[in-house]
């Protein structure tokens, strides 16, 4: 199924165009924008467009990806280059088929990493984790952060290299805020949609479509996309009203494991290996949670680590302390 990019502003236009040109090329591509601008649909256009698009489009989240496993993950390993590595693997890079590569939240890995994927880029080769050869793989590029890149190298968390290497097809995706022309395109796409699915056709009054123009959509498309279906639901009749209409819950749910999981160390007496290192790395809790629970404790404690330390039943000695301020450095988790 196709995704075709929808919109009419000059910043639609303009995505179109970029896709039109990327897709004749085959170098690395670096898209910016918000979440729910639609990066991940640029670059699926792309693909979708280029030569190798009956290959597969295949897109990586390194957010999604605990630190020290991501290189094995995008690179492969040989058996037994560390203690989990039973068997000898092949990394989402080398399995992808001569297709698109989509890599997503590019400033959520170590620079280390950040390292080996400008390798990557400029000579489309890798070596997998505990080898000592290097391999050819034959893939395309595309890049993802929803940051913006100059501010994550000050801060450390982009190599600087690496952006100047992606940064010659760069797209950046304006917000959905900033080209509010777009949003009726998209609510009759997702109206159609719904119409549809559902075997019913419904309409959003005058007032509705107001109430809606003068939302600023944090989430962008996506957030857009949710509330009308939201809308649709809640609508008792063919018309779609205002107070049919809510706003995205705040995330609720990614608020609500922090406290509860921190209340099970702080009151409970439960250690923060078993709590919550241990879900870390199974990938039950990903670092945006941790660090929310990491500064519930730090508030507590006045920014002291000693004290989070033992606030959180880290364990008794210097060595546990030690490893306990390795592991927050190694996930950047300070
Ligand atoms: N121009 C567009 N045309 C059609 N659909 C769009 C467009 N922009 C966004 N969408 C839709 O909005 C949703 C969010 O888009 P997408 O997943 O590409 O965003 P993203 O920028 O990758 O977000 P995130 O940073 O959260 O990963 C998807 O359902 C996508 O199909
Ligand atoms: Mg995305």
């Amino acid at each position: 199924m196709f995704k075709e990019i929808i919109g009419k502003s000059k910043s639609s236009e303009q995505v179109r165009a970029f896709i039109s040109k990327a897709s004749k090329l085959d170098w690395p591509v670096l898209l910016i924008g918000e979440t729910g601008v639609g990066k991940e649909v640029v670059a699926w256009n792309i693909h979708h467009l280029s030569s190798r698009k009956s290959k597969p489009f295949v897109p990586v989240n390194l957010a999604s990806i605990p630190f020290p496993l991501a290189e094995s993950e995008l690179f492969g390993h040989r058996k037994g280059a560390f203690t989990d590595a039973k068997e000898e693997k092949t990394g989402l890079i080398e399995d992808c088929g001569g297709g698109t590569v989509f890599l997503d939240e590019i400033t959520e890995c170590s620079l280390d990493l950040q390292a080996k994927l400008l390798r990557l880029l400029e000579y489309r080769e890798l070596r997998r984790v505990g080898e000592t050869t290097m391999r050819n793989v034959d893939a395309r590029f595309i890049l993802a952060t929803n940051k913006e890149p100059l501010k994550e190298i000050k801060q450390g968390r982009l190599r600087r290299d690496l952006y100047y290497r992606i940064n010659v097809l760069k797209l950046r995706i304006p917000a959905l805020r900033e080209r509010k022309e777009d949003i009726p395109l998209f609510i009759e796409k997702f109206l159609q949609e719904l119409k549809e699915g559902f075997r019913e056709e419904k309409r959003l009054s005058s007032k509705a479509w107001e109430k809606i123009m003068d939302y600023s959509f944090p989430g962008n498309v996506r957030e857009l996309e949710n509330l009308i279906r939201r809308a649709y639901i809640h609508a008792g009749g063919k018309e779609i009203k205002p107070e049919d209409i809510s706003e995205e819950e705040e995330e609720e749910e990614e608020e609500e494991i922090p406290v509860k999981l921190f209340k099970e160390m702080v009151i409970k007496g439960q250690s923060f290996w078993q709590v919550v290192h241990r879900p870390f790395l199974q990938r039950d809790l990903n670092r945006k949670q941790v660090k929310n629970i990491l500064s519930l404790g730090l508030k507590e404690t006045g920014g002291s680590y000693k004290k989070l330390f033992s606030l959180f039943h880290g364990g008794e000695g210097e060595k546990d302390y030690k490893r306990f301020m390795r592991i927050l450095k190694l996930h950047r988790l300070q």
